[in-house]
């Protein structure tokens, strides 16, 4: 038994996450705590929501409301919604909580100590219209790059090439319009990364069997053009957490919070923080102090791409850079993305399914279940309603669906509702069965503790297809006629299938998995390590009920109905 850490990127407060996102990290991140947990590991897994920046502050503006009040609510549908889907995190926290307010000004007055943070004079942009600094969001422009006329401050949507607002063409406020903008002296703090450069190379290097997606990303921005630059963390903003050094003030800092990307990943830790506030742990250094236990805990990551610089190369800096014993990460999970049939997902645009609306068509499971099976993991992958009705249709109703329901209504119309009488042990056909189920869920398990999602999801499908070809060979509905004892033993063997399945299948299917617990009544169950004694649990005389319906199949009218309703944007 070992102790494991996990942390999903912490999404975005602005609005109700897609498919996408939810693909990109919470979703895989949940499968492996569920897994290590179904394993006997102990596991501590973190999510929360990412509130500060000016995305939260333009979103709140929009919907009319007070920024705090718009991410306490947008907390709370973040949460439930997560709740639905089955994320199993120990704590939903959030970046706004006091906890990271304390903790960020904590790293910033070490690193500040370790000469890791310098006060930079910066000339940025002052509209007296709105009687303040605009950062990023706030100014908009031509760029420069490609001539995109809506370019952010901060980056062009349209070519992606990172900004600075004194890089656009004609800028103007995104507040008042005002175009009468003047440069100002002010002054931001700076964080020294290119100090840490070799530090973090060497770091990287010693790193053994990260997915090629997070090394070459991390290479390339340490090596390249670019390259690991030092990088403001101060903004002029309202919303955020004040510029502070430890508890102390920062003198000519009083209007300034930390820029998000410098507090979003600190979460990670205020959340466990928040955690034990909570009342639902009572050691939280035990996790992230080196010093205080934590030396002998597994720390995995798990994001999307974009998220790789500020993981492998940002975040390091401010835990490196500390001098203190946290913990850093021992492995990153990385994904591409999934694309909208033939586009993007997209959150501003509302293009593609949002988890809210996702659950209004159709349980979780069907949703984690397709997802996980075609998670970008060595490319991008796309969603279409045609791949996602043939998928569930095969892999959930005919394949595990069926097998589940003609096995147990077969024994309710033959035997009644318990595992029938029989002296009959397991004969060939059920050791060879026997033989190949347990090979399956060694290369299920491999491919689970190499985070290998796809495969593992290929294994757990070749283990459901075992049931069926198994029912097909034995044929219990034959051997009835002759020899009773013996079907009643096939009957048998194949109702331990089904508990099985419902304790390797938890991971991706949790509410399928509890369905056929609560049929089965076998509450839990622990992890079949052997396939021989996991297959002989349910003795003879041992109740259940069928389970109607575990999955109902996808019709064309359904899916030319969502494909309509999902064709233009989110009103
Ligand atoms: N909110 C960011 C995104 O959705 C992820 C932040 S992850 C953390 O891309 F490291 F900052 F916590
Ligand atoms: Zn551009």
């Amino acid at each position: 038994m070992a102790r494991h850490l996990i942390t999903s990127a912490i999404p975005y407060i602005n609005g109700i996450k897609h498919l996408g996102n939810l693909v990109g990290s919470m979703l895989p991140a949940d499968l492996y705590a569920r897994y290590l947990r179904g394993r006997g590991h102990e596991v501590l897994f973190l999510c929360a929501t990412d509130e500060h920046g000016t995305p939260a502050e333009l979103a709140a503006a929009k919907a009319g409301k007070p920024v705090a009040e718009y991410c306490a609510e947008m907390w709370a549908v973040q949460k439930d919604l997560g709740d639905r889907f089955g994320l199993s995190f120990d704590h939903f926290g959030r970046s706004s909580s006091p906890q990271n307010h304390a903790l960020t000004q904590h790293f910033a007055g070490r690193l500040y100590d370790a000469g890791l943070i310098r006060e930079v004079t910066e000339h940025q942009m002052y509209s007296p219209a709105d009687n303040r600094f605009l950062p990023d969001r706030y100014i908009e422009g031509t760029c420069p790059n490609c001539g995109f006329e809506e370019a952010r401050g901060d980056q062009c949507d349209n070519c992606g090439k990172l900004l600075d607002p004194t890089d656009l063409i004609d800028p103007h406020s995104t507040i008042s319009g005002s175009t009468d903008l003047e440069l100002r002296e002010t002054k931001h703090l700076s964080l020294r990364q290119s100090a840490m450069r070799e530090r973090l190379d060497a770091w990287i290097d010693s790193q053994t069997g990260w997915p090629v997606l997070t090394t070459s990303i991390a290479k390339k921005w340490l090596h390249d053009g670019d390259g690991l630059q030092d990088r403001g963390i101060t903004r002029d903003l309202d919303w955020g957490v004040p510029v502070k050094r430890g508890g102390e003030d920062w003198p000519g800092m009083e209007d300034k919070v930390f820029y998000v990307w410098f507090d979003a990943p600190i979460e990670y830790i205020a959340c466990a923080r928040e955690w034990v506030d909570a009342g639902k742990g009572d050691d939280w250094e035990r996790w992230w102090r080196t010093d205080k236990g934590a030396g002998d805990v597994r720390y995995t990551q798990f994001m999307g791409k974009d998220n790789v610089p500020f993981h492998t190369l940002s975040f390091p800096v401010t835990i490196m850079g500390s001098g203190e014993p946290w913990k850093l990460v021992d492995y990153i999970k990385s994904f591409n993305y999934l694309n909208y049939d033939g586009g993007q997902f997209s959150t501003s645009r509302g293009r593609g399914v949002f988890m809210d609306q996702a659950l209004e068509i159709l349980p979780a499971d069907y949703w984690r279940w397709w997802l996980l099976a075609h998670v970008p993991e060595s490319s991008d992958s796309e969603f279409t309603w045609e791949l996602f009705q043939s998928t569930v249709n095969k892999d959930l109703a005919d394949v595990l669906g069926n097998f589940v329901s003609r096995v147990t209504k077969f024994c309710r119309s033959k035997f009644g509702e318990a595992v029938p009488d029989s002296h009959d042990r397991y004969g060939n056909l059920e050791t060879a069965y026997l033989l190949q189920v347990q090979t399956r869920l060694r290369a299920y398990e491999a491919h689970m503790d190499a985070i290998e999602i796809r495969k593992a999801a290929g294994e757990l499908r070749a283990l459901w297809v075992l049931g069926n070809e198994y029912l097909q060979e034995a044929a219990p509905w034959a051997s009835f006629k002759e020899a009773p004892e013996t079907a009643a033993m096939q009957v048998r063997f194949a109702l331990n299938l089904v508990r099985l399945y419902a304790i390797v299948s938890a991971p991706f299917l949790p509410e399928t998995s509890a369905t056929l617990h609560s049929a089965l009544g076998t509450a839990g169950g622990a992890w079949p390590e052997d396939a021989e004694s996991a297959l002989s649990a349910l003795t003879s005389g041992h109740p259940f009920t069928v389970p109607e319906n575990l999955f109902a199949k996808i019709g064309d009218e359904d899916r030319e109905g969502w494909e309509q309703r999902f064709a233009g944007t989110r009103g």
